[in-house]
């Protein structure tokens, strides 16, 4: 009898860049033969590719290990076996203490490794070796990886990893290792891999994607809005976006793209972390508040409907109310479609994690508490006033009630609209008739029935 099919089955945790790294994974082990799984029962492989950023997201991953136990020995009984994979930024931090404080997973591998899975998934099927490669190798896993085979309207691009600006709070450079760039080349040519598989939109990520600076044909430093201006060449490419983005390199020529560039859409995630300067000090960020208002004046010039959106972390050591308050000034004076807030999560091997003044969590969470009902009542006012306008939107998936399709505006929100099956994947005008704050709803009147592409 033939032999079944594998299957794998992967959680990615985190951020876009997992998501990137999860598609490839995807990719690689294609290539051997493994299909995906959404029933992690079905898997003969589990990845969980993990997130190290906050203490929440790396303890759930032991939680979750727990619960893949009881599958696994359940699927032992029918004479199944399950390798357990634990990949991503957890991996990279925890390395071998993850084999010790969880004796089911058999292969441990960062986020600079999984080219290699392959390979331990066979040594650890056939040997039954438990496998530890939190490595930041030598040969570049980019240059390793298949050509991309996934279909996916929307789809990331990795095209910058690593950090080499060590905020005090944060564990990237740990996990991601030093900033490095593609080649323009492999980028471009990823793109016209995934257009041709029916991508429509790319995001282009890097933990400091504007910082890009990978080489040309003749070695030379491209920045990231020339790449921009060459992946919007791509033919049945249609949008645009890029995430995230450090103050210190929103240079001129980035925010003359939001002018130039109709691909490009006009949003823009540009974290400042917190409103008060002596907080920005010493949190390493290396600019201060002015500057990150100035850039976003410019950047409001050069596109004046962009939607705006940020991180911001509440209840770093040393934070007073005054502190705060400036971070709430900030919001007010700036006025968010979005944005991610957080408290402060002390992170082992960070500088700030042993920095005296750390801030009592019950007066963090109130901060936070209160951060966020300004960012929500921004974030539906920036939803309510699209009500009566109509917007081009890139149906991307089928919704929850039938003959609903859901797809996002050129500002990122998700826009419900009733609409054929036959319109998905397309960038249609859609009339906004209501809004809460975490989606629209639209109409696609007979009369305006516009295919825009
Ligand atoms: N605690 C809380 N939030 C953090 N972030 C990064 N490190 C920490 C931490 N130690 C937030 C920052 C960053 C986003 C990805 O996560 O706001 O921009
Ligand atoms: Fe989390 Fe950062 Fe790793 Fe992304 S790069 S998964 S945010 S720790």
């Amino acid at each position: 009898m033939p032999r079944a099919v594998k299957k794998l089955f992967v959680k990615t945790y985190g951020c876009q860049m997992n998501q990137y790294d999860s598609d490839r994974l995807f990719e690689v082990m294609g290539e051997i033969g493994f299909e995906s799984t959404d029933e992690m029962a079905q898997a003969d492989v589990v990845v969980l590719n993990t997130c190290h950023i906050r203490e929440k997201a790396a303890e759930k991953v032991y939680s979750d290990l727990g619960r893949i136990k009881l599958i696994r020995n359940k699927r032992l009984q029918n004479g199944e076996e399950t390798t357990v994979v634990v990949a991503g930024c957890v991996a990279q931090a925890e390395g071998r203490e993850i084999l010790a404080r969880a004796p089911i997973v058999n292969i441990v591998i960062g986020p600079q490794s999984y080219h290699r899975l392959p390979d331990y998934i066979f040594s650890a099927e056939q040997h039954k070796q438990r496998i530890v490669d939190t490595d930041f190798p030598t040969d570049l896993k980019f240059e390793h990886l298949p050509g991309r085979s996934i279909k996916k309207l929307t789809a990331f691009i990795t095209v910058q990893e690593g950090c080499d600006k060590f905020c005090t709070f944060c564990v990237v450079p740990y996990t991601r290792g030093g900033e490095y760039s593609r080649p323009v080349k492999e980028i471009v040519k990823e793109t016209i891999e995934l257009a041709r598989h029916g991508t429509k939109e790319i995001t282009l990520l890097g933990q400091n994607v504007n910082a890009y600076h990978g080489a040309n044909k003749k070695g030379q430093p491209v920045s990231l809005a020339r790449l921009i201006k060459k992946v919007a060449k791509v033919e049945g490419l249609e949008r645009i976006r890029y995430t995230t983005s450090h103050p210190n390199d929103m240079s001129d020529d980035l925010i003359e793209a939001h002018k130039e560039i109709e691909k490009l859409m006009p949003y823009l995630h540009l974290p400042f972390q917190s409103g008060s300067d002596k907080i920005l000090k010493a949190m390493n960020r290396d600019h201060k508040i002015d500057k990150y208002r100035e850039i976003l004046e410019r950047v409001r010039e050069a596109r004046p409907d962009i939607a705006l959106s940020t991180d911001i972390i509440v209840g770093f050591p040393g934070e007073t109310d005054q502190d705060f308050e400036d971070t709430m000034q900030l919001v007010r004076d700036i006025k968010y479609a979005q944005a991610y807030s957080f408290t402060y999560s002390p992170r082992p091997g960070t500088t700030a994690a042993l920095m005296e003044d750390q801030v009592e969590k019950h007066v963090a969470s109130e901060r936070l508490q209160r951060l966020q009902t300004l960012l929500k009542e921004q974030q539906l006012e920036f939803n309510r006033a699209q009500i009566g306008k109509k917007l081009p939107i890139l149906l991307e998936k089928r919704g929850r009630e039938p003959g609903q399709l859901v797809g996002r505006s050129p500002y990122l929100q998700l826009v419900h609209v009733i609409a054929p099956d036959e319109m998905m994947g397309r960038i249609v005008e859609v009339e906004i008739v209501d809004t809460t704050r975490n989606s629209l709803a639209g109409e696609l009147k007979k009369a305006q029935n516009k295919e825009l592409v």
